[in-house]
């Protein structure tokens, strides 16, 4: 059995420049597309469940899926996030049902508020050794359960707040805003990252592990795919993959994505609904979905540098 809480991953994520992928799971099949991926290629994980996943599957089942991967995988250390918690009671009840790492994301409320809801989860967390990411600034992109703003810009992460709001909230983690948003229109123009606010918050607190959301690279073949077969997603962009790597040797060691895995699956399905329009079976469409999230996978770990490092993250 290797579930850990994230402190582990984080040092070794830290001290060796990489970053461990968080990955959002939904469902059965995106999940077995993940930990296939990560156990072929040996890599610590996070698998993360928001609040509209649990709505959509039910804790229960989704606990029920993460525990399988967990048992069958003891040589891969996998850590389970709650993904943008926005009460303490939400953080709660996570920590509750054996979550080994919460985010509380009060970043939309004043810095003091803040402070005070993250400090609160923490001492909840600290206490069953359940580790806190706490976000700091605002990502835009628009999920279910997710609003961001509108101009990423202006709303990245202030160096001189990251460092107060480490030293008085106790989080183990900090998701920085740094340009990057949620969803598949992360730019409209260029892909631009405030890598001089990482550098700056890096270096003012040295050794602490910082996370990037809103990370995927809105890969082309699949946004392709998708345009080819009946969609519709003019000007989707996402994060270069190269900006990706270079966070990743920065103080980022975690590094979150979920729209990679819809586009992959969603890409699939409509390719098997166009080149075959009699299927019906949900095994022949969902399976290429799965083999196409293993194969996006294995390829982003190598892209966040960590393949082949799950030994010495347990
Ligand atoms: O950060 C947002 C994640 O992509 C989760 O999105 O709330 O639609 O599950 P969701
Ligand atoms: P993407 O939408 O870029 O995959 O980001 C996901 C995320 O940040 C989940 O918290
Ligand atoms: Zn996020």
């Amino acid at each position: 059995m290797a579930l850990v809480n994230t402190r582990k991953m984080f040092e070794m994520a830290y001290k060796n420049g990489y970053a461990v992928g968080a990955f959002n799971v939904n469902n059965m099949e995106i999940t077995q597309g993940i930990i296939e991926a990560v156990a072929e290629e040996k890599a610590p994980l996070i698998l993360q469940v928001s609040k509209g996943a649990r709505k959509y599957a039910k804790i229960s089942y989704l606990k029920a899926i993460i525990n399988v991967v967990v048992e069958e995988n003891p040589d891969i250390p996998i850590a389970i996030n709650l993904d943008h918690g926005d009460t303490f009671e939400t953080c709660k009840q996570f920590v509750d049902d054996g979550f080994t790492s919460v985010m509380i994301d009060a970043s939309h409320y004043p810095f003091e508020e803040n402070i005070e809801m993250t400090r609160k989860v923490v001492e909840y967390a600290h206490a069953r050794d359940v580790v806190v990411e706490a976000e700091l600034g605002q990502l835009g992109g628009i999920e279910e359960d997710v609003v961001g703003v509108e101009d990423v810009a202006k709303h990245v992460a202030d160096p001189d707040q990251a460092v107060e709001f480490v030293e008085k909230s106790g989080c183990d983690s900090l998701a920085v805003a740094c340009g990057t948003s949620h969803g598949a229109y992360k730019f409209k123009t260029e892909p631009k990252l405030a890598f001089d606010v990482i550098q700056e918050i890096g270096e003012r607190l040295p050794g602490f592990p910082l996370v990037m959301h809103g990370s995927s690279s809105v890969l082309k073949e699949f946004v392709d795919l998708i345009n080819k077969y009946g969609g519709d997603m003019p000007n989707a962009m996402g994060v270069p993959e190269a900006a990706v790597s270079k966070a990743a040797k920065m103080a980022i060691c975690k590094v979150n994505i979920d729209t990679d895995l819809r586009l992959a699956l969603t890409a699939k399905i409509r390719q098997v609904y166009a080149e075959t329009p009699g299927e019906f079976d949900p095994r022949k469409y969902l399976g290429p979905g799965r083999e196409a999230i293993k194969a996006m996978v294995k390829h982003k770990l190598h892209v966040l540098g960590c393949a082949g490092k799950a030994a010495e993250c347990l």
